[in-house]
């Protein structure tokens, strides 16, 4: 089987994350095919970990190589937090969710003391474009959506909480006052904004070369 160079990137990059993790750390694992190659890396390490995880997916996959998963109540304070982004710009500012695990994922970014960013080379980009990844509630749906005015229903999917997933559609040029106005709508519960103070580290990989 051939591996494609964004495989070997994300690889690259997530084994350069899992040498930051230490013994008896408490740990956030992200969601999407940057961290899938993490886990196995992390669990290969051998060290005492506790772990929390943003997504069934990657629930399964820790517990399946041997990671320890606990709830995030059992773990409210993480030490690192390791995930991947959708679109890295300069601040940095991240685009999340493409996974539809943004909200969770933010909050254990929050909880961490260090929030690692882990990416292959197509990930960073000059500027932040849409679409912005939406977890919006439920009740009251399509007066959400009239506020917002430009946002899209993801159809059939929902969010690992049960959230309406959407996207942001509309063009804009500062991420700062789209959090602002995304945030003080009560319909969304979550949007894939991170801000450059969420970002302790941003590891990318290019071809063999890491850069943090
Ligand atoms: C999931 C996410 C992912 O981190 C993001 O979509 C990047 O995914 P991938 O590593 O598969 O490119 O935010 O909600």
């Amino acid at each position: 089987m051939s591996v494609t160079t964004s495989e070997a990137e994300k690889h690259a990059a997530a084994t350069y994350a899992a040498g930051l993790v230490e013994d008896g750390m408490r740990v956030g694992l992200g969601t999407g095919s940057t961290v899938a190659p993490l886990i196995p890396v992390l669990a290969a390490r051998g060290l005492n970990l506790r772990c929390v995880a943003t997504s069934v997916a990657t629930a399964e996959a820790a517990v399946a190589a041997g990671l320890v998963v606990e709830s995030f109540d059992a773990l409210p304070e993480l030490d690192i937090a390791i995930d991947g982004a959708d679109q890295i710009a300069p601040g940095p500012w991240l685009i999340k969710g493409g996974g539809r695990a943004h909200t969770r994922e933010k909050l254990v970014a929050v909880a961490a003391a260090r929030f690692v960013v882990i990416a292959s080379h197509e990930k960073p980009v000059p500027r932040l474009t849409p679409p912005v990844p939406l977890e919006l509630l439920a009740f009251g749906l399509e007066s959400t959506l009239m506020r917002l005015g430009q946002a899209t229903v993801r159809g059939g999917v929902l969010s690992p909480d049960g959230g309406i997933i959407a996207d942001w559609t509309g063009a804009f040029d500062d991420p700062a006052e789209l959090a602002r106005r995304l945030d003080a709508d009560p319909g969304v519960v979550g949007h894939g904004l991170f801000e450059p103070g969420l970002v302790s580290d941003v590891v990318v990989a290019t071809g063999a070369d890491v850069e943090h």
